[in-house]
């Protein structure tokens, strides 16, 4: 039997489970997915027992995803270049090796949901400079963004997101965020800001082009009110659920070995899940 786990401190939130989980059902794969709460002292400690546990590899989550790309043999390009990674697994010589997903997820999201996106390469407005948002701008720039205006609430943040990815990223000041909309041909809430739980997102959209699309990452709850804001003045919305489904697709092929395929039925099914919560 071959297993995964994500590991986390807390991990009960997760949902990589419910998303792994339904595949390796679909799929008839003798495997299993499991949730490991470890704290942050025992995490390196925890990756070195991970074949002695059974594990082929593993997701990590937060507070640990720095500490994973530190711990790896091999770190990919992408795990590199955003300084953490959330995809972990052993290769046949026993040797950890770390990828992060979180670019390709959201890539293969919006490529998906508002194909087109870049076309006319207008700039790209991005909120956050955390480690989703960290993601987001790696893999904007490496799908022909020509322009990201940064936006961030503590603004030393952004500033050190620009020095690692250089002269396309702009910071601007977090007050400007509304002014910034002008001219953007997507605009991306990658905070926490709107997520159930946290403050709501204070931005006015009026200064966005109408032919633009709107991407939020949070996906609790599913339909934000930016996307609800944005969907009512007739911009193109794509929600935070297809990031974290399409996220998962390369840990589960090199974990068990099919490339499993992120459809409606999924979607609904983590949904459901997420509309229980
Ligand atoms: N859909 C997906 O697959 C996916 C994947 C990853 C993350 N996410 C979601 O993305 C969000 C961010 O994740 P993360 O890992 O980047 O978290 P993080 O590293 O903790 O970053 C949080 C970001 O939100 C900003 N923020 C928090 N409270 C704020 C406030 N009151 N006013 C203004 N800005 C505020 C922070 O600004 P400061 O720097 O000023 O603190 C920072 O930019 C979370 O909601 C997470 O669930 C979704």
């Amino acid at each position: 039997m071959r297993r995964a786990c994500v590991i986390g401190w807390p991990v009960e939130h997760s949902r990589s489970p419910l998303i792994h989980r339904y595949w390796l059902k679909l799929y008839g794969i003798d495997g299993a997915y499991e949730k490991e709460a470890v704290r942050p002292e025992d995490f390196e400690s925890f990756l070195g027992s991970l074949a002695a546990r059974g594990y082929a590899g593993a997701n990590v989550t937060l507070p640990h995803k720095e500490a994973a790309l530190r711990a790896a043999a091999i770190a990919d390009e992408a795990a590199r270049a955003i300084g953490a990674a959330n995809t972990l697994w052993l290769d046949q010589t026993g040797r950890l090796c770390a990828s992060n997903t979180d670019a390709y997820g959201f890539m293969t999201n919006l490529d998906e949901e508002a194909p087109g996106w870049n076309e006319g390469r207008r700039p790209v407005l991005v909120l956050g400079a955390g480690g989703a948002a960290r993601a987001i701008v790696y893999g904007l720039l490496a799908a022909g963004a020509s322009r990201i205006l940064l936006a961030n609430r503590t603004r030393e943040r952004a500033e050190a997101l620009t020095e690692a990815f250089g002269e396309p990223v702009k910071v601007i000041d977090w007050e400007q965020r509304n002014r910034a909309l002008t001219g953007c041909g997507l605009f991306v809430n990658a905070t926490n800001l709107g997520m159930t739980g946290k403050e709501p997102l204070d931005i006015d959209l009026a200064a966005l082009p109408q032919d633009a699309v709107v991407a939020d990452i949070v996906y609790s709850p599913l339909e934000t009110e930016l996307l609800a804001a944005a969907r009512a003045r007739g911009n193109r919305t794509v929600d935070g659920l297809g990031m974290l489904l399409h996220q998962a697709v390369p840990g589960f092929e090199r974990w068990f070995g099919v490339r499993p395929e992120v459809t409606p039925e999924l979607r609904a099914h983590a949904a459901a899940s997420l509309g229980a919560k």
